[in-house]
C-alpha cells in the first residue's frame, strides 16, 4: 500500500487532492458531540495543506437514501474541521454540481474545500457497478489525486471508497496506515493473553468476529445486550432483555468450540434490570435493580453489567498483553447504567497491556466518559472496519489502496 509519504515526497503543491474521509460524526441537531473522526484525520490534511495541495475532502454523514437530506448535512462537521484546522474551508452544498465545480476551482495552494454528504447521490452506494463507476468518474473530474483516509468506511464497495480509488492514482493517508499497523498487531504475532471484551446490542452483528477469535484469542468477555442471547443459550430467562432467539444455536455451538479449544467464554453473573428502558433525553433517576443474570425476573430488562461482572472482568483483563474492546456493557448515555462501561474503560486505562478499543460506540462511551484518549494504546475511528478486518475479510477500501 503507497502511502500519502511517498505521494508528498513526489511533491503535491498546486495539485488537487481528493481526501475520502469519514467525518460520520454524532450530532445533536448542530452541535456535533464527538469529533475524534475529524480530529483523525487532520494529520492527513495538514500535511497535504502544507506541502502546497488544494484539498478536497469528502465524506458521508449517517444513512441518507440517495438523495439531499438536510437532516444528514455536512455542512457542520465542514465548519468543525475549520476550527480544527483554524482556517476556513469552504463548503460545496453538492458532490458533483455546479457547487462543487467552483468551490474547488476557486482553492488556492494549500486551501480546503469540503463537498456535501456523498450519500445524497444513488451512485454512491449503489450495489450496481455502473452506477457507482459513473458516481466515481463524475467525482474523480475534481481531482487530480486520491487520498484514502477515511477508515470506518473502507468496509463499504462504495464510489468514493472503492472506484474512485482505482481512477486515480491512490495513497493511504496517516489515519488509514495507523489503524492498520494497529490491528496486524491483533492478527499477526499477537501478545499473549489476549483478551477481547464485546458488548453492543446485537449478538448478530459480532458473531463472524467471535467465530475468528475463537481460534485467536484466550479470553472473550462478553457484555451489553448480546450477553442475553448467550444466557438464554445456557438456558437461563432473560425476561424482556434484548434477544435474538434465530442466533441461539450459533451461541451455543460457539460456547461449545470455546470450551474444546481452551477459550475462556465469560458472561456476566450480575445485571442492572429495569421494566422501562431509561430516558437518554431527561436522563431521569431510572432505579434499576441488582439481580443475579440467572435470575432476571420475566417483565424486566437488563440494561448494564453488575458490580460482581464489574470486578470479575477488570480481573480477567488485570493479566493480558493485548486486549481489544468493541462495544459498550450497557446503555452508558444514562449514568445509571454507565459504571459497567467504565469499569472495563478503568480497567483497560489500569492495564499495561497493548489495548486497542474498537471503533463506534466503545470510541465514543471513552470519549463522553471523559477517559483520556492518550491512556489507551489505540482508539480505532471504526467500528464495523475494524471488525470486518478483524474476521479477516478483504476490506474494498483497503483493497483498492493495495491495487
Ligand atoms: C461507521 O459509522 O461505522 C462508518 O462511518 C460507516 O458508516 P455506515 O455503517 O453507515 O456505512
Amino acid at each position: 500500500m503507497k502511502t500519502i509519504d511517498e505521494l508528498l515526497r513526489q511533491g503535491v503543491e498546486g495539485k488537487r487532492v481528493f481526501v475520502r474521509a469519514d467525518l460520520n460524526v454524532p450530532q445533536d441537531g448542530t452541535t456535533i458531540t464527538d469529533d475524534g473522526r475529524i480530529r483523525a484525520v487532520l494529520p492527513t490534511i495538514k500535511a497535504l495543506t502544507g506541502a502546497g495541495a488544494k484539498v478536497v475532502v469528502a465524506s458521508h454523514l449517517g444513512r441518507p437514501k440517495g438523495e439531499p437530506d438536510p437532516a444528514f448535512t455536512l455542512r457542520f462537521a465542514a465548519s468543525r474541521l475549520g476550527e480544527l484546522l483554524g482556517r476556513p474551508v469552504a463548503f460545496a452544498g453538492d458532490t458533483i454540481g455546479s457547487e462543487a465545480h467552483s468551490a474547488v476551482a476557486g482553492l488556492d495552494n494549500g486551501q480546503v474545500a469540503v463537498l456535501e454528504n456523498l450519500r445524497f447521490n444513488a451512485g454512491e452506494t449503489s450495489k450496481d457497478d455502473a452506477e457507482r463507476a459513473e458516481f466515481a468518474a463524475r467525482l474523480a473530474a475534481l481531482a487530480d489525486v486520491y487520498v484514502g483516509d477515511g477508515f470506518g468506511a473502507v468496509h463499504r464497495k462504495h464510489a468514493s471508497v472503492y472506484d474512485l480509488a482505482r481512477l486515480l492514482p491512490s495513497y493511504a493517508g496517516y489515519l488509514i496506515a495507523t489503524e492498520v499497523g494497529v490491528l496486524r498487531k491483533l492478527t499477526d504475532d499477537v501478545k499473549r493473553p489476549y483478551v477481547v471484551v464485546l458488548g453492543g446490542a446485537k449478538v448478530s452483528d459480532k458473531l463472524g468476529v467471535i467465530d475468528h477469535l475463537l481460534e485467536k484469542a484466550d479470553r472473550i468477555l462478553i457484555g451489553g445486550g448480546m450477553a442475553y442471547t448467550f444466557l438464554k443459550a445456557k438456558g437461563h430467562e432473560v425476561g424482556i432483555s434484548l434477544l435474538q432467539e434465530d442466533q441461539i444455536p450459533v451461541c451455543l455451538e460457539y460456547l461449545a468450540r470455546a470450551e474444546k479449544k481452551g477459550v475462556e467464554f465469560v458472561l456476566p453473573v450480575d445485571v442492572l434490570v429495569s421494566a422501562d428502558f431509561p430516558d437518554l433525553k431527561t436522563k431521569a433517576p431510572a432505579n434499576p435493580t441488582l439481580v443475579a443474570s440467572t435470575a432476571i425476573p420475566a417483565d424486566q430488562e437488563g440494561l448494564d453489567i453488575g458490580p460482581q461482572t464489574r470486578k470479575l472482568y477488570a480481573s480477567k483483563l488485570a493479566d493480558a498483553a493485548t486486549v481489544f474492546w468493541n462495544g459498550p456493557m450497557g446503555v452508558f448515555e444514562h449514568p445509571d447504567y454507565a459504571e459497567g462501561t467504565k469499569a472495563v474503560a478503568q480497567a483497560l486505562v489500569d492495564s499495561p497491556a497493548f489495548t486497542v478499543v474498537g471503533g463506534g460506540d466503545s470510541a465514543a462511551a471513552v470519549r463522553i466518559l471523559g477517559f483520556d484518549e492518550d491512556a489507551f494504546g489505540h482508539i480505532s475511528t471504526g467500528g464495523g472496519a475494524s471488525l470486518e478486518y478483524l474476521e479477516g475479510k478483504t476490506l474494498p477500501g483497503l483493497a483498492a489502496l493495495e491495487d
